[in-house]
């Protein structure tokens, strides 16, 4: 069977760690997936989760099968956080969730979802995007489209241009947008330009899939999701898939969720039957330990507050890297756009979209054991007080001498 196997090249962010970790430079440096680091370098557990696991170990009554779509607390716990607990969709009973292995599992129910309902659909994503998302829709052998998302020249938003492209979705193509800190670029729409987006999604009857992997990295919980709550005004129907990964630090815990927000509550149920089916067929039942982290978190008043200060504390430490980073590259004359750095200090989220090219990525890593991913995204929270110097004077020597 595996005689003609060649080798697969490996995963554009995860292969990079692997590299990295055979990297016998002490000095080197890891920026490409994205996790957060504190001032020491290190991945902290948060507090509140420890609070929540002691807990658990405490009172857990059985490790006994969840329901396939999991425990219903923990969709409850989703949904408040996505809408709000008095939204339209969440009393109307419009929206359910199925608790997923990670951010990715959940894109993975939703593919799998939409080639079940409707397999001649296309997939239109942002250019550029993360590259796990084209894999996603490959795997399942749904079409996917591109519109244009980045403006190189502003280091802003192509708005108009992507205005335009949606205006060509068809009805039922679904439109992958990132809810908050568009990863790799850090660029987000503003309200004004959500509504518009949502005004053209639903002119032309496609259904937004958003991905929310970084809730409460941008400007805080309750105000990353005014993007979805704007398309929420405009159509009737979309998917958003969450993540604990990087606001909880549940990385290695998988813990995500797959919202589906139907037309009526019967729609809904539908759609969570079928979500069931595949489910069923592909983990059978999601794994039980983030998710009641999770659900024990948001569940008490006092480690919510803890949750909100830990995460609030992440977000600072990255803007003030951010712009860090700007001014240190200042100082050495180093430009990454013609209009210089200050783009840095705007970019939203854990990455800056970096404008350095494959040549000199490739002399960070080879030259100077620092990884960062090949379109240039750097994860700024992977920045220090003690890396930022070493990391600025390699950039000079990759972009002084090329
Ligand atoms: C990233 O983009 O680095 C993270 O979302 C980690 C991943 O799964 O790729």
């Amino acid at each position: 069977m595996f005689e003609h196997v060649t080798h697969a090249p490996p995963d554009a962010i995860f292969g990079l760690s692997e590299a990295f970790r055979k990297d016998p430079n002490p000095d080197k440096i890891n920026l490409g997936a994205g996790v957060y680091k504190d001032e020491d370098g290190r991945t902290p557990v948060l507090d509140c989760v420890k609070q929540a696991e002691a807990r658990l170990l405490a009172t857990e009554p059985s490790k006994s099968y969840l329901p396939i779509d999991g425990a219903s607390a923990y969709g409850v716990a989703v949904r408040e956080l996505i809408f709000g607990a008095d939204h339209e969709v969440v009393t109307e009973r419009r929206a359910v969730t199925a608790h997923n292995p990670g951010g990715t599992g959940a894109l993975r129910v939703a593919a799998d979802l939409m080639k079940h309902v409707r397999p001649d659909v296309n997939v239109w994503l942002s250019e550029p995007t993360w590259p796990n998302h084209p894999q996603i829709f490959e795997a399942v052998g749904l079409e996917m489209k591109s519109y244009p998302y980045f403006d190189e020249d502003s280091n802003d938003l192509a708005f108009e241009r992507m205005i335009r492209a949606l205006g060509q979705v068809r009805a039922n193509d679904v439109v992958l947008l990132h809810g908050c800190c568009h990863n790799p670029t850090g660029v987000d729409p503003t309200i004004e330009e959500w509504a518009r987006i949502g005004d053209v999604l639903a002119e032309r009857g496609a259904v937004p899939l958003l991905d929310f992997a970084y809730q409460g990295l941008a400007s805080g919980v309750r105000e990353d999701p005014v993007g979805i709550r704007a398309l929420c005004e405009r159509v009737p129907e979309l998917m958003v898939c969450s993540s604990f990964s990087k606001n909880f630090g549940l990385y290695a815990e998988r813990v995500g969720a797959l919202t589906v927000v139907a037309a009526s509550e019967e729609r809904a149920q539908a759609v969570c039957s079928q979500v069931k089916r595949l489910v069923r067929a592909n983990y059978s039942n999601p794994p039980v330990h983030g998710s009641a982290i999770v659900t024990t978190v948001l569940g008490d008043a006092g480690l919510s507050e803890q949750w909100l200060g830990e995460l609030k504390q992440m977000r600072e430490r990255i803007h003030h890297m951010r712009q860090l980073f700007a001014s240190e590259l200042d100082r050495r004359g180093v430009m990454l756009s013609a209009e210089g750095n200050d783009f840095i200090a705007r970019q939203r989220g854990m990455f800056s979209f970096s404008g350095l090219d494959r040549l000199q990525v490739a002399r960070l890593r080879d030259e100077h054991s620092i990884y960062i991913v090949g379109s240039g995204r750097l994860n700024v929270a992977g920045m220090t007080e003690s890396n930022m110097p070493r990391l600025c004077d390699a950039i000079a020597a990759v972009t002084s001498a090329s």
